[in-house]
């Protein structure tokens, strides 16, 4: 059990559009059935999450920050498109030095060119892409599992 564990659940921007926005990409399932997959997931396991998703830049920063001040465990973040484009996020990643874990629920590797860059990558842990939402549990359950590493090490 992974008791007092506390996660933030970051998703950026159109995620909110899942279920809607290009389902051969994303698939079906809308982000409240994410969401409520994700929390009974985490319930499981003891974990508190916390998820949250903007479709703006500075939100997602301000989240990244308060993850560090409310003393959370770890960040499992899709960034969306700002993957591809924001020294911002990398940054805030990098202030809080918690663990994060990257997820993308498409293959970014085999889409566009200005997919294949993630400013975050270097700021995380680990990147998991075009497991689908499924990406999102393996993350909570790497970041589960690196906790439970560090305790026997203590
Ligand atoms: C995405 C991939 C990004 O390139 C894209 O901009 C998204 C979703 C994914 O989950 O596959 O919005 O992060």
């Amino acid at each position: 059990m992974e008791t007092g564990m506390k996660l933030y659940i970051l998703n950026g921007p159109n995620l909110n559009m899942l279920g809607i926005r290009e389902p051969a990409l994303y698939g079906n399932t809308t982000y409240a059935a994410l969401i409520e997959m994700i929390e009974a997931h985490c319930k499981q396991k003891e974990i508190e999450a916390i998820c949250l998703q903007s479709n703006h830049e500075g939100q997602l920063v301000d989240w990244i920050q308060e993850a560090y001040f409310e003393g959370a465990d770890g960040i499992v973040i899709n960034p969306g498109a700002y993957t591809h484009t924001s020294i911002a996020l990398l940054d805030a990643l990098k202030s809080t030095n918690l663990p994060a874990v990257e997820v993308h629920i498409s293959n970014v590797a085999e889409r566009e060119a200005f997919r294949q860059i993630s400013y975050l990558r270097v700021a995380c842990v680990k990147t998991i892409v075009g497991h689908g939402i499924g990406g999102y549990l393996e993350a909570i359950d790497y970041l589960a599992d690196l906790r439970k590493d560090s305790f026997v090490c203590e």
